[in-house]
């Protein structure tokens, strides 16, 4: 059976970081309020001439190191994002052009948070059908430039940065055993960016109103994240026949720590089965999981065999699963 496997991760970010004390300075807020509600310490913030295909090429570069293959291999460039380079044209190209992946079909999947994982599954499925044989995916955000510095609720919680997985179609029992995607439009208020797009194309109205910054209720989408990736981390078990205890990692969307607490106990995973890294990172859509699995994979937390779960939830609503055998 043709799987595709995870061949090499890389991660790259800005080098500017952003401490909670120096969000102290910003607004009415603490690093007690921040590091007890959301569990986040620091962030990196893109600084001028940093772009979401900056961060995206380098993370693709070094998970191409990793794998020991060109970019001239690449058939499917997929980059997750909500931050790109240019409402068109995609960042996936900036990406091919930047790699000189010359031969790849590269388009962008704007799916939030879950960004990744729907990439991921795509992908998945062109290399389990014939219809490509290497895949770069790839997670990349600059969410602060989309963040209001003047609103508390929202601009402690973001922070830039890429993660990028080399896929590779192989035959055996490795690789990726399942992906499960999901969306309720309905929700689609609780976390949007109101501005820019055709509803309400730039002006100085938009501009004025703050519509170009992202809006997010907060509680609402915790409640949801909760029940949503709980779901989700359960029909990724159930669908391979595993239950929480098979895991060897758990890589959640690194969003906030008490959302991750709480799935985790539901699930009843250790803190050994649990990989975490949002204190350094802040909420990266997109890009979170795939950095968590690149810091996992290059500190030696995966090993050859191992079961690793991840489970991402994010604005449209959207949410989804990947299970993968190392
Ligand atoms: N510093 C200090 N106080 C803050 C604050 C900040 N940075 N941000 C919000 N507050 C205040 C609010 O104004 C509110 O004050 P009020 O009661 O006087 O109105 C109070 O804290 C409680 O707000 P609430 O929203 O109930 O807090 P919370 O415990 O739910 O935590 C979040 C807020 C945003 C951290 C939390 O809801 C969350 O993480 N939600 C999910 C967000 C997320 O992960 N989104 C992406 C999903 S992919």
């Amino acid at each position: 059976m043709i799987r595709a496997k995870i061949t090499g991760t890389g991660s790259a970010f800005p080098d500017k970081v952003l401490t909670n004390c120096d969000i102290e300075k910003l607004v009415d807020t603490s690093d007690d309020w921040i590091t007890s509600r959301t569990g986040i310490k620091e962030r990196r913030v893109a600084v001028e001439g940093e772009y979401t295909s900056t961060f995206a090429s380098r993370a693709a570069e070094n998970a191409l190191q990793m794998a020991g293959i060109t970019a001239a291999e690449i058939d499917l460039i997929i980059v997750g994002t909500i931050t790109p380079d240019f409402p068109f044209p995609a960042t996936a190209c900036l990406v091919q052009n930047n790699l000189k992946a010359s031969k790849a079909a590269a388009f962008d999947v704007a799916a939030a948070c879950s960004g990744f994982l729907y990439g991921l599954s795509v992908a998945d499925k062109f290399i389990k059908t014939g219809a490509a044989k290497k895949a770069l995916v790839i997670g990349a955000e600059v969410l602060t430039r989309i963040v209001d510095w003047d609103d508390r609720n929202t601009c402690c919680l973001f922070g830039d940065g890429a993660g990028a997985v080399v896929l590779e179609a192989v035959s055996g029992d490795a690789g990726i055993l399942s992906t499960h995607i999901h969306s309720d439009g309905t929700y689609w208020e609780l976390l949007h960016q109101p501005g820019c797009g055709s509803r309400n194309p730039a002006s100085q109205k938009t501009l004025d109103d703050k519509q170009i910054f992202l809006r997010m209720q907060g509680n609402e989408v915790f409640k949801l994240a909760v029940r949503a990736m709980e779901d989700a981390a359960h029909e990724a078990l159930a669908a391979n026949g595993m239950t929480a205890a098979d895991l060897n990692l758990f890589i959640p969307h690194q969003a906030n720590r008490r959302i991750i607490d709480a799935i985790g106990k539901r699930l009843g995973v250790s803190d050994e089965q649990l990989f975490v890294n949002l204190e350094r990172y802040g909420n990266t859509s997109a890009a979170s999981i795939p950095i968590a699995l690149d810091e996992a994979n290059r500190t030696g937390r995966i090993k050859s065999g191992d079961i690793v779960l991840f489970d991402a939830f994010g604005g449209g609503l959207t949410w989804a699963s990947a299970l993968v055998r190392w």
